[in-house]
This record gives C-alpha cells, sequence and structure tokens, in this order.
C-alpha cells in the first residue's frame, strides 16, 4: 500500500494547509469536491512535473467514524491540557496539507479544493506556509535538525505497520498553530534562546548535558520507550507570517502512534508529573489543535469511491 504523497519526501519550499469543518457540505459533496481536487493536482503535476506537488487529506475522528465502518488503533481526539500553559483544541472534519515548489501551485489546489462549495463549510484555517532561510523557525533557530531524514526511517516512524491490515501506511496526524511572540524572543541574547530551546542557533549543535536546562524545548519534546530507545515523530512544520501582523509556526507531525505526541505534549505544557514545563512555551502560544487520520493511497479511493 502507499502512503498518501507529502509525507515521506523531505519537505518542499511551499506548503498550504486547510482546516474545516463540513457545515453544510454533505458527505457526497465532500466525495466529489476531493475526487476533483485531486484530478486538478494529478493534471497540475503532469503540467508542471518539477513543482514537487504532493498532498495529503486527512479526517478528523468524529467525520471518520461516518466514512468508514472501522477505527485505526489508537485513532482519538485530542485532548486539552490545563497546566503550566493552556493547550487548546479545536477538533476539526477536515486537514488538507499540500505541499509544492511553487507557491501559485499551493493557490491553485486550495483554489480548486474550495471552488463551489466556500459557503458551505466553515474554514477552520487556511494557512500560507514557507521554507524560511535555511530551514528555521522564525525564532531563528532551525527546526528539523533531529527529524527522520531518510525514507525508511520517515515511513518507519511516521506509517502504520502490515499488522495494521487495511490501515497500513496510513498515518496519524497532529497539527497545532502557534503564535510567536517574537518581541520578547528578541529581548533574550543569543545565548539565552540556545538554553530555551537546548540547541546552538547558527549550527543547530545539541548543547551538553551539564548546560541544557531541564526545561528546554528539546529535553521536554525528546521522549523515551522502557528501553531509552527515543520515540520519533516526523515533523512537516512551517512558518507563516505577515510582515505586520501574526508570524509564527504551523506545527504539523505525523505519527503511528499518537500516544507519543499525547507524552510530548503534557511535558511541554507541565503536566507531566515532574512539575517542569517547556520554556519555549513563555515566546509561544498554542491557538488551536487536532488529531486526524490520514489513510493509505488505496483505501482513501475506496472511502471516495461514489458509485
Ligand atoms: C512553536 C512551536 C515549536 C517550535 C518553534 C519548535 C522548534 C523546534 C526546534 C528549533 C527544534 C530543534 C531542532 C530539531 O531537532 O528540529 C525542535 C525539536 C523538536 N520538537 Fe519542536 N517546536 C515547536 C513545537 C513542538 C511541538 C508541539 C512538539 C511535539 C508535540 C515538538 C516536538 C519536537 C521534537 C520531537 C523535536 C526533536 C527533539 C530531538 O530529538 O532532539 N515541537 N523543535
Amino acid at each position: 500500500m502507499t502512503a498518501q504523497s507529502v509525507i515521506l519526501p523531505l519537505p518542499s519550499n511551499h506548503a498550504r494547509f486547510i482546516v474545516l469543518n463540513l457545515k453544510n457540505l454533505s458527505i457526497d459533496a465532500l466525495k466529489e469536491q476531493l475526487n476533483d481536487f485531486f484530478t486538478t493536482r494529478d493534471r497540475l503535476i503532469t503540467q508542471h512535473p518539477d513543482a514537487e506537488i504532493k498532498t495529503s487529506v486527512a479526517f478528523g475522528p468524529e467525520l471518520w467514524a461516518k466514512l468508514y465502518p472501522q477505527n485505526p488503533a489508537g485513532f482519538k481526539q485530542l485532548e486539552p491540557i490545563q497546566g503550566s500553559f493552556t493547550m487548546p483544541v479545536v477538533p476539526a472534519d477536515l486537514l488538507i496539507h499540500i505541499a509544492s515548489a511553487r507557491t501559485d501551485i499551493c493557490f491553485a489546489l486550495s483554489q480548486s479544493f474550495f471552488d463551489g462549495i466556500q459557503d458551505q463549510v466553515e474554514v477552520l484555517d487556511e494557512r500560507v506556509c514557507f521554507r524560511y532561510l535555511d530551514g528555521r523557525d522564525l525564532t531563528g533557530f532551525i527546526d528539523g535538525t533531529e527529524n527522520p531524514q531518510f525514507p525508511d526511517d520517515r515511513g518507519e516512524t511516521a506509517l502504520l505497520g502490515d499488522d495494521a491490515g487495511i490501515f497500513t501506511d496510513g498515518s496519524f496526524v497532529f497539527a497545532q498553530r502557534y503564535v510567536h511572540n517574537l518581541e520578547s524572543w528578541k529581548r533574550l541574547k543569543v545565548d539565552a534562546q540556545e538554553h530555551v530551546i537546548g540547541r546552538t542557533k547558527l549550527e543547530s549543535i545539541e548543547l551538553d548535558d551539564d548546560v541544557k536546562p531541564e526545561n528546554a524545548h528539546i529535553a521536554r519534546a525528546v521522549i523515551e520507550d522502557d528501553e531509552g530507545e527515543e520515540l520519533e515523530i516526523l515533523r512537516h512544520s512551517l512558518p507563516y507570517g505577515d510582515g505586520q501582523g501574526e508570524q509564527g509556526l504551523f506545527f504539523i507531525a505525523y505519527t503511528k502512534d499518537l500516544t507519543r505526541i499525547d507524552k510530548m505534549l503534557l511535558r511541554m505544557f507541565g503536566t507531566s508529573g515532574d512539575g517542569i514545563h517547556d520554556r519555549l512555551l513563555h515566546f509561544v502560544t498554542a491557538v488551536d489543535g487536532a488529531y486526524f487520520f490520514a489513510p493509505n493511497e488505496d483505501l482513501l479511493e475506496e472511502i471516495l469511491d461514489t458509485e
């Protein structure tokens, strides 16, 4: 079976994320719309073979239950967290991840998806994202250094295995938009910023354990199994922003196991039991958040079949 095309390759320079609720759109109309969207995507791929056009379509748990009689094991809605910081949840029916080397193509695909249904859906977010400089978050730190880089590792991290049957090569998705307070971030000197992230700013080299604070972002985000093996996720996050308006990160991660994300978030937001929270949260604010499931291509096709 084949994973949806955006998941395994390294990110392209541009992405657009669409998060919505169906509101008045019927399920049959959604299926038709997505089929048209894929027809447009495939035409654009033929016309622009160098544009690295990739997509994934993922469904929230409530909509999934209406689309297919079975649930992939472990699929659930994200739970809000009230710890040192509040982590909101905004459940959504659909997440579309569009990526390309060209921002105009991301636009054209979004335009094609919304064609004729704008008034029937509740758009929670449409986010235009970009690779910033040499792969940096707007804090100026390189984002993705410890991401699995090779296709095998990326698949092993993100995709459900053979034991998942019909759901094999599907992936759970966590999406959460963050708004940065860059004014306050910029007031920190570079070495203080490095202590917040846990890596050096220029080269993204991990700080030694004796200098890396226990509340550094990477100290909170790294989780391990009982044997001390690191449990990874596959991040595709990208910055967004207006020069004079909101600026931040659209965080998105693909995983074969949502409990990994649960654990990372509990450690970040300060409810994992050790009384520590992620210091990065003093500078960035989560404004929504939800879990989704991105089925493999074959199952997606089966679900969207309206015959
Ligand atoms: C605004 C929000 C965030 C920013 C700016 C941010 C930024 C970063 C940066 C700069 C790194 C270090 C380089 C790297 O390995 O990629 C990193 C690592 C990481 N982040 Fe985040 N991150 C954010 C939110 C999150 C969230 C919400 C999660 C998980 C739910 C997360 C999970 C991770 C993981 C797993 C790593 C790799 C740790 C390691 O193996 O060393 N991050 N992040």
